[in-house]
């Protein structure tokens, strides 16, 4: 990696709490790899602290700022622009600084199609998405631009009709409905499996011959995987979207592409070094 010099330039992610972060495991890596003179640190900024942190990345020119827990969707109002997609979504995941500008992003939804496509196309697929929360959005704008037909399915199913009015897709319902609904891809974005060894939704309702993906990327495998994997469903770890999207964050910043495998291996070795359960977005 290039020597800190007067040139390096610096960016980071935003979170609260930081100590888990991957991020800068990841971005630092891939800028090694891409020969880009820039440094990726985690700073941990409480919602209090928000605006003047928001304000502090402008003054001191950070040229990407990475943005996670809990401040994805109130750092909106802090933003010069906010681009179509992550205005949609309602979430920002990405400050770039274009122009002394703050334009806020969001690759989490990329980041999603990324790590399903690693598997299947999407297109005319049956999807399902657990959850309606931040993740959920953006998990449904992702799969409903690639062409998938979407169900959401909630603990509280006003929640899910809410996100189907305002982003679309076919269906909404409990969670218990999936025993009575064909699916292709089945997606988990609720929290269920985060702290404790449980599953959204029980294992005789995971549809036979799906592939299974659970944002939750520790621990690993989960609950929800480990029932899939007992099924003979293709399982796909929460670790391939978070590396999707940091992938389009340094493409957008950089306007190159780093190798996913770099980025993945980046990943690996900071979980080794933390014990900390934490999920993708
Ligand atoms: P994020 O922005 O990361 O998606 P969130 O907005 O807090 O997080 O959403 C968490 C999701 O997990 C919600 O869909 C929530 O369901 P409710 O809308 O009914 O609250 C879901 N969730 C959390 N705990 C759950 C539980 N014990 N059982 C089922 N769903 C749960």
């Amino acid at each position: 990696m290039k020597k800190i010099s007067p040139t390096t330039q610096l960016c980071g992610v935003i979170l609260h709490p930081a100590g888990h972060s991957r991020s800068p495991a990841m971005h630092n890596a891939a800028f090694k790899s891409l020969g880009i003179d820039a440094r990726f640190l985690a700073f941990d900024v409480i919602p209090e602290q928000l605006a003047s942190a928001i304000a502090g990345c402008k003054a001191l020119g950070l040229r990407q700022l990475a943005v996670s827990i809990p401040h994805k969707q109130n750092v909106i109002p802090y933003l010069d622009e906010v681009d179509q997609v992550a205005s949609k979504i309602g979430a920002v995941n990405t400050i770039t600084l274009r122009e002394n500008r703050l334009v806020g992003s969001n690759t989490d939804c990329i980041g999603l199609v990324r790590a399903l496509e690693r598997t299947t196309p999407l297109k005319d697929k049956r999807a399902v998405v657990l959850g309606a929360g931040g993740a959920a959005r953006a998990a449904i704008f992702g799969l409903l631009q690639s062409g998938a037909h979407v169900t959401v399915l909630n603990r509280t199913v006003g929640k899910a009709r809410t996100l189907l009015t305002e982003l679309g897709g076919e269906r909404a319902g409990a969670l218990e409905d999936l025993a009575k609904i064909e699916c292709d891809i089945l997606i988990n974005t609720t929290s269920v499996g985060l702290s404790e060894d449980i599953s959204p939704v029980m294992s005789k309702n995971i549809p036979e011959g799906s592939i299974v993906f659970d944002a939750i990327y520790s621990p690993e495998p989960t609950r929800l995987l480990r029932d899939a994997e007992e099924k003979g469903c293709v399982s796909i770890n929460g670790k391939w979207m978070l590396v999707g999207q940091a992938l389009e964050q340094i493409r957008l910043w950089t306007g190159l592409c780093p190798s996913e495998q770099i980025l993945a291996d980046a990943f690996d070795t900071a979980g080794n070094t933390l014990s900390q359960t934490k999920k993708t977005i």
